[in-house]
């Protein structure tokens, strides 16, 4: 069950829980309501370290959580979510908690922004994944107000906050669903229900419908599958333009998601290590989906595109083979060499048509390579592109959202290494393993024509082997935050502005 957000200018009462965020040092802010024991946090060895929590008993049998921020100067947004979820992990099973957020706060975060990030870091905190658990779980947090003077500002945040939440949940749930339940099919009867929801248009390609439109990275992939491919299509058109928007024209970004339910490999197959947990291979299509599902509820200005390639990646008996050729909708061909990189023979279909739609912008996200999970870890996303305005925007972004990405080049002397002996390029790199986030990265920039374009590889930061802070063990995700962020925010980019290659 959600959680219901709300906001008041008092303490309610038949509260459980209650967190109270002290700075480094002790230093609760200033006009919280309860007075706080510090010798027996300083007993406990609590500091008050960003995302530290600590549960005291307090009068009325209301738990009371001293929350850390760290120090004062040092304050943000990500400094804010951990302790939501600090608070959410440390208050156990109290059914109604408050979280006091009173007036005084650090320079540059607003009481809105302050909100909105308490209450991101206590839902992503709270989520859980137990659709196949058969044991009842015991329950846990219900209703949550944030308490504060400011309450009409605050309030705005709170429900900003549990919005994109609630995305970044429905991302996970789509994740975290065995790729048995969660088909190519099944995605897009998902792209359908939101569509209907929440006021989008929608077209769902079938088999057929991807054949004839020319799709053939999609199909080419799909081949060795039971199951067939699916390509969506979302439209969100705002109800009220931009401010200042003169002419007309609504800023427009597409947004592309690789969502590959399943990935064996193919015939290039993994092994059972490598493909343990590639049901996540379609985090990019539920970050994107999931972001769809926001933009009317946060009402925002921008017109934005979704496309979603979907299949399975499979070695059946009519699957691609290694030398085999396809042609993408753009008309360019690839030699499929291994057909382990099937994520940008599927996203060549989509950026074509991205770009056939003439936006302003595209951003894909994609699980794509294991390459930039060695070079950037677990919990950065790579980012390139062709365009430092919006690689910019991406970047800031990501930055307000809290997921970290770290900008990657597309150097111009490494595009030689995908030349094919047969086709217009091939679709693993020589030399072998070396550079490989870039090596798609460049596949990738085959298909954008001329559009500003940029690339997000979250083949990293999509899972997490950790319960820790607001994200949990499995799908986290990540990607939705920015999408949401740069789409609020979303202004045509500069076309004169060629990003460093
Ligand atoms: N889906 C994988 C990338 C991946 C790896 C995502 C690990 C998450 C964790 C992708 O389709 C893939 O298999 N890429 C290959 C490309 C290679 C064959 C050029 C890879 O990274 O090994
Ligand atoms: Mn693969
Ligand atoms: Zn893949």
């Amino acid at each position: 069950m959600p959680i219901a957000f709300t906001t008041a200018g008092e303490l309610p009462h038949d509260l459980d829980a209650l967190g109270i965020p002290v700075f480094a040092g002790l230093e609760p802010l200033p006009g919280v309501p309860v007075e706080i024991d510090r010798r027996f946090c300083e007993q406990r060895g609590f500091e008050a370290k960003a995302g530290e929590a600590l549960a005291l008993q307090g009068d009325d049998d209301v738990t009371v959580v001293v929350v850390g921020l760290g120090a004062l100067e040092e304050v943000g947004r990500e400094t804010l979510r951990k302790a939501g979820a600090a608070f959410a992990r440390t208050s156990g099973h109290a059914a109604a908690a408050a979280f006091s957020l009173p007036g005084a706060r650090p320079a540059g975060v607003d009481a809105g922004t302050a909100a909105e990030a308490v209450v991101e870091g206590i839902a992503l905190a709270a989520y859980e994944f137990t659709t196949y658990k058969g044991r009842a779980r015991p329950t846990g947090l219900e209703r949550l107000s944030v308490v504060g003077d400011d309450a009409a500002a605050l309030g705005a945040g709170v429900v900003r906050g549990a919005r994109i939440a609630e995305a970044v949940c429905m991302a996970r749930d789509l994740v975290n669903e065995p790729a048995g339940a969660m088909t190519p099919r099944r995605l897009a009867d998902v792209a359908r229900e939101l569509a209907d929801r929440h006021g989008l248009s929608v077209t769902i390609l079938d088999e057929v419908a991807i054949a004839s439109e020319g799709l053939g990275g999609l199909a080419g992939v799909a081949q060795g599958s039971d199951e067939p491919p699916r390509l969506i299509e979302l439209v969100y058109q705002p109800s009220s333009p931009a401010p200042g928007v003169g002419d007309g024209h609504v800023p427009t970004v597409a947004l592309v998601g690789k969502g590959i339910t399943f990935d064996s490999g193919g015939l290039s197959i993994k092994t059972a290590d490598g493909m343990m947990t590639m049901k996540t291979d379609m985090s990019g299509a539920a970050a994107v989906l999931a972001t769809m599902s926001a933009l009317a509820d946060l009402a925002v200005a921008a017109k934005v595109i979704a496309i979603v390639p979907t299949t399975e990646n499979m070695p059946g008996g009519r699957a691609v083979k290694p030398g085999d050729v396809l042609k993408i909708r753009n008309g360019k061909t690839i030699e499929v060499l291994n057909t382990d990189a099937e994520g940008r023979l599927v996203l060549a279909d989509g950026l074509s048509l991205a770009a056939e739609a003439a936006p302003d912008a595209i951003v894909d996200v994609a699980t794509l390579t294991g390459a930039c999970v060695v070079a950037l870890g677990r919990q950065i996303a790579g980012l390139m592109g062709n365009n430092e305005d919006l690689v910019g925007q991406v970047r800031g972004a990501s930055e307000r959202a809290g997921e970290p990405v770290w900008h990657l080049p597309l150097p111009e002397e490494y595009r030689k290494g995908i030349e094919s002996e047969v086709a217009d390029m091939k679709n693993i790199s020589s030399p072998a393993g070396a550079g490989g986030a870039l090596t798609a990265g460049l596949i990738l920039g085959e298909f954008v024509g001329d559009v500003p374009w940029a690339h997000l590889d979250i083949a990293g930061p999509a899972r997490s082997d950790a319960d820790e802070g607001y994200t949990h063990k499995g799908a986290t995700g990540f990607g939705v935050r920015t999408l949401i962020e740069l789409a609020s925010q979303f202004a045509a980019p500069r076309r004169e502005t060629p990003a460093h290659r």
